[in-house]
């Protein structure tokens, strides 16, 4: 058996896996046009390149109306004051999500109230959200996490019955489709971010879509500083800011547009290829296949760490698999009431105590099964190692084996090994800072 690299071993793989993000030579093209025309910004709404992808990934995902914005959490608090979140409403959200999810809310005048997620998809668990609701609750914000949809016929009917918005998180789920339906589409309005490390990418954007031109009239204003939109049918008066795309940032969302559906198939038949793979191994779990996603959408590829002998943590395994050569992660998310970038009190956040029988309290909340995922249990791969060659994929089956069959002698090292892997984010990025500088 060969040494596990962490112990000073051979690693597995030594060379980079793809590159990402991804861009096309067209995009030199596009983002030379804009410059030269001059028009940068995203004002008059929507730029040229704005309203064009805006109207083909409101397409794309079966909806009638989109519009481009500044950012993914951006795109949240449009969407959550278009659907007429006010100071005080409280808004259900998963535990086990980005962070922005829930800041959104804040930054709407709502309260985020935490709910459990499901143990095979970690999206949402509709029980627990329906646990939550109060007469208080005005939105529900299901994500779609990684590579899962929340179970939106139960959430639908759930919220069609307590007359709640529903908001759907797309910040993973570029093109993905539940039951033949495209991601956002589902609920009232659907949001994405296109930063960096998302399925599409143009450093930072976000998007917002509909079907419902009321929201989308007031989506617009509220990005537009308040402007009234174009069509003004419904002639509500939104408090709005600048919340606008830059032509740049659509320009090179086209290109996005156009290598989305080879990359997306791609690492379907890689994923795929992977489960097969890891459903051998002793002490991992695939999630379950979830039938009702119908087109796959593949942000991270997830696997459960769940070993009969819990010597190894899960967050020792990981730094031992990146040691390997593998790009993966332990702690990509916390439960956000326990995240160490999230800071909502009463003095910064009125709403969690003004006109409340009860102040919110974020350090009474238990989510166990968040918590476990977060924790102990969940490892996220990118996607970028599943857009390559097969000969990743075997790689990364190898590396995670040779880990597994390793796990005794790794049980006999030092827990500090796992060092940065188990640091909450904020540390994590000092930590980094003070390595690159
Ligand atoms: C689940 C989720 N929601 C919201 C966001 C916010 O998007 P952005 O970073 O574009 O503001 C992200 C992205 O980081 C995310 O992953």
């Amino acid at each position: 058996m060969s040494r596990l690299a962490i112990l000073g071993g051979h690693p597995v793989r030594t060379r980079p896996f793809s590159p990402w993000p991804r861009y096309l030579p067209a995009d030199a093209e596009r983002l030379q046009k804009v410059l030269e025309s001059r028009h940068w910004g995203g004002f008059p709404l929507p730029g040229k390149y704005a309203g064009e992808f805006a109207e083909r990934f409101a397409e794309m995902h079966g909806a009638r109306y989109g519009l481009c914005v500044a950012n993914g959490t951006i795109a949240l608090v449009t969407a959550l004051q278009a659907a007429g979140v006010r100071f005080g409403d409280e808004v259900i959200v998963p535990a086990y999500t980005w962070d922005g999810t829930a800041t959104a809310v804040l930054f709407a005048g709502g309260v985020p109230v935490f709910a459990d997620v499901d143990p095979d998809t970690y999206c949402l668990d509709v029980d627990a959200a329906h646990k939550a609701i109060t007469r208080r609750t005005t939105a529900i914000i299901p994500v779609h996490l990684a590579m899962r949809f929340t179970d939106m016929d139960a959430l639908a009917e759930l919220a069609h019955k307590h007359k709640l918005k529903i908001i759907e998180d797309c910040a993973h789920a570029h093109g993905g489709q539940y039951k033949g339906r495209g991601a956002g589409s589902i609920g009232d309005i659907g949001c994405f971010s296109f930063q960096e490390s998302k399925l599409m990418a143009a450093g930072e954007g976000g998007f917002a879509l509909t079907s419902d031109l009321g929201y989308f009239e007031a989506m617009q204003s509220v990005t537009n500083c308040g402007r009234a939109s174009l069509t003004d049918q419904y002639g509500r008066r939104m408090i709005g800011s600048n919340y606008r795309m830059t032509e740049f940032q659509a320009a090179l969302l086209i290109g996005q547009f156009e290598m989305l559906p080879e990359l997306a198939a791609l690492r379907s038949r890689h994923a795929a290829l992977l489960t097969e793979a890891l459903a051998t191994l002793k002490g991992i779990r695939p999630l379950p296949k979830q039938p009702a996603v119908t087109r796959d959408t593949i942000y991270h590829y997830i696997f459960q760490y769940r070993p009969a002998d819990k010597r190894v943590s899960r967050d020792l395994f990981v730094a031992a698999l990146e040691k390997e050569g593998i790009p993966c992660d332990g702690r990509f998310y916390e439960p956000v009431y326990k995240s160490d970038l999230f800071y909502a009190t009463p003095d910064n956040s009125p709403q969690l105590r003004i006109g409340r029988e009860e102040t919110m309290r974020y350090d009474m909340v238990r989510c166990p099964v968040a918590e476990r995922a977060a924790y102990e249990e969940a490892v996220w791969l990118p996607q970028f190692l599943l857009i390559g060659e097969e000969a990743d994929v075997h790689d990364v089956h190898a590396a995670i084996k040779k880990v597994l069959d390793n796990l005794d002698e790794l049980a006999q090292a030092d827990p500090s090994l796992a060092g940065v892997k188990a640091m909450g984010r904020a540390q994590r990025a000092r930590f980094e800072r003070q390595k690159n500088y």
